[in-house]
């Protein structure tokens, strides 16, 4: 049997010599994802109070279709089949969704905190042989960097969302949402201009890098983001369900928005 179609030749299923908490990361990441694939579903088939006054929640952007003043295009087209539940997020999230399920980082995590493979470094998993993902159905892990380029597009609807978060209908002002989604933005850009798949975009095909000195200088920064993909990548996802969040309450007259100018 080649060598790497067999991990734990006779060890049980979380067989391991680690000694330290091993369980507790996949655990988080469990609770953690779970909880925001459950909320994020339940808020994207909401078709009411996901924008408030300049704000609209991000998961509804940008809103092609829809009834809100946002709306791109005006409301649900006729052509949109009746046998489909239709809201603004639902033509437009699965862009952010796939390019997060394709993301190099969240892949390692969610194979390990939701089919165990393995439950952690050094611990055995439950099955003997490694098929990795060069089959269906893990090879279309392999679209991630053309969601990549779908998600910039979508980063760049939510940064001129935040902008016009400052414009209320007295003119410029600062509110709490405005920052909120400002914040939203900045995390979500440090996230995606960290990408794996970016990193070698800005610099990965050159054979000698320095002898580009502007895509180097870019190529430094892309790194200096990606090293800390992780954090990026979990602070943008708590921030972006906060930011929906937000929006929903204040439309639905739970939260007041503060205005600070
Ligand atoms: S590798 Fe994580 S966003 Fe591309």
């Amino acid at each position: 049997m080649s060598a790497p179609e067999l991990i734990w030749k006779d060890g049980k299923f979380t067989q391991t010599s680690r000694r330290d908490a091993w369980w507790l990361s996949p655990t988080a990441v469990f609770v953690g994802l779970g909880a925001f694939i459950v909320y994020a579903t339940w808020a994207a088939l909401q078709t009411r109070n996901y924008t408030f006054g300049p704000y609209i929640s991000p998961f509804f952007s940008p809103e092609l279709f829809g009834n809100s003043p946002h709306a791109l295009f005006g409301p649900k087209p006729g052509w949109y089949p009746s046998f489909l539940p239709f809201s603004p997020a639902v033509l437009i999230l699965w862009i952010p969704g796939l390019f997060r399920v394709t993301c190099y980082y969240y892949r390692g995590a969610y194979y390990k905190a939701f089919w165990a493979d393995p439950p952690a470094c050094a611990v055995s998993e439950p099955r003997m042989r490694y098929r990795g993902e060069r089959r269906f159905p893990l090879i279309l892990q392999n679209f991630h960097r053309y969601f990549l380029r779908l998600s910039y597009i979508v980063w760049g609807f939510l940064a001129y969302d935040a902008v016009k978060g400052f414009i209320f209908p007295d003119g410029f002002g600062i509110g709490v949402g405005s920052l909120v989604l400002v914040i939203n933005v900045v995390l979500l850009a440090g996230y995606i201009f960290g990408c794996h798949a970016f990193r070698h975009l800005i610099g990965g095909t050159f054979d000698q890098i320095s002898a580009h000195p502007i895509r180097q200088k870019l190529y430094q920064w892309v790194s200096f983001l990606n090293a800390a993909h992780k954090k990026w990548a979990w602070s943008s996802l708590v921030w972006v369900a906060f930011a929906d969040i937000y929006v929903r309450l204040c439309a639905l007259g739970v939260w007041r928005d503060w205005r600070i100018l």
